[in-house]
């Protein structure tokens, strides 16, 4: 039978007249319904580990808008927890985990095996979304990227520059690859289960991959995303990969064919014509709207998506924004962006 769901069909390298659209973040603080949800549930993690709540936050974007694919509701930073890192949430701040700096830490990290007693709340909720999703809405699953996530590891934290990663990349190589190894190893478990509980579709966000130059983005960036992406199609063939190596710049060329993804995710600074001209050819891309236009809306948020929208119709491609939309946004602007997606 062929595929009806446009984005199923975009990712299968199908052009279409009025691309398919969703939107990184979707399900999140700009939406009243959302912050609703959160203080029901207490805080964000006990938010992402109640199925019945995050399918629910989930779910509302896909009812207020229509999106044409749901993103499952969880962090990327759910792996270390699962593998035993401590992780909690400062208001205002962001993310605080334990940090991963010497063997001995390394060492207190439990096996990828255990990460799914954790974990399990989470397959539960993609089979709620599953159930509940409309028949034309795809379901997403992701996880981060190794390099993305160690860098939280290491460090405890969001970083800047992700200094304290490239540090221990360079002190104790032995041990900075040891922990990649283990993030990969867990990351294909865990999107493998959220295949099998559901999800159509796997990402692999890796946020940082901008500050890996020269062959440490062949290793930690490219070749991790290579792995994760062979072992899940042999898990589950057909299974679409979408990569996100946010701020690669011209390491964005050749990515998709290299790694065997069957979609690129832009961001903000990829030229839409030059990714045109140079990404598309190899298949699918999804982007760029850049994310400041929810907050400002008007003439040049319609200029510019319309733009998007002209400079990738000869090809496969997913509306998208360039990073996900921040917490000031102005629910009425995603609206607008996507009246000007479907209509012109
Ligand atoms: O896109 C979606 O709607 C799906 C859910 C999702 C979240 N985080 C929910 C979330 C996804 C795909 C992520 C990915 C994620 N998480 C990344 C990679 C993508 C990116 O943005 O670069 C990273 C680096 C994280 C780690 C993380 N989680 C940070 C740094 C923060 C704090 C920053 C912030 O925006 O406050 C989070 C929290 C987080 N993850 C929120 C949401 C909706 C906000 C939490 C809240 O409700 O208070």
């Amino acid at each position: 039978m062929a595929e009806q769901k446009k984005i199923l069909r975009a990712l299968a390298g199908e052009t279409q007249d009025v691309p398919p659209i969703w939107m990184m973040r979707q399900a999140g603080r700009y939406l009243p319904e959302y912050r609703a949800t959160r203080a029901q549930a207490g805080d964000f993690l006990k938010l992402c580990y109640n199925p019945e709540l995050a399918a629910e936050v989930t779910l509302q974007p896909i009812r207020r808008y229509g999106f044409d694919a749901a993103i499952l509701f969880a962090d990327i930073l759910l792996i270390p927890q699962a593998l035993g890192a401590d992780l909690w949430f400062v208001t205002g701040e962001g993310p605080r985990l334990s940090t991963i700096t010497t063997e001995a830490d390394f060492a207190k990290l439990g096996p990828v095996a255990d990460i799914h007693e954790t974990l399990n709340p989470i397959y539960e909720t993609v089979k709620i979304l599953s159930r509940e999703l409309p028949s034309e809405t795809t379901l997403i699953g992701f996880a981060g990227a190794p390099w993305t996530v160690a860098t939280y590891m290491i460090a405890g934290r969001g970083t800047p520059d992700q200094g304290p990663a490239h540090a221990l990349k360079q002190e104790n190589r032995p041990l900075f690859e040891a922990l990649l190894a283990r993030i990969t190893e867990a990351t294909i478990d865990y999107l493998s289960k959220q295949i099998e509980g559901g999800a159509e579709v796997v990402k692999i966000f890796d946020s940082w991959a901008g500050s890996l130059k020269g062959e440490d983005f062949r290793k930690y960036a490219l070749e991790p995303c290579r792995q994760i992406t062979a072992a899940l199609k042999e898990r589950h063939p057909g299974i679409p990969v979408i990569g996100f190596p946010r701020e690669a710049g011209d390491k964005y060329l050749g990515f998709a064919k290299e790694t065997g993804i069957d979609c690129l995710a832009l961001d903000n600074s990829v030229d839409p014509l030059w990714a045109a001209q140079n990404l598309q050819v190899d298949g699918c891309v999804q982007g760029n709207l850049a994310s400041r236009h929810m907050v400002t809306g008007g003439e040049e948020l319609v200029k510019e998506t319309r733009a998007i929208v002209q400079a990738f119709k000869n090809g496969p491609h997913i509306f998208n924004l360039g990073h996900g939309i921040t917490p000031d946004a102005d629910p009425d602007n995603v609206q607008l962006m996507i009246d000007t997606v479907r209509g012109g």
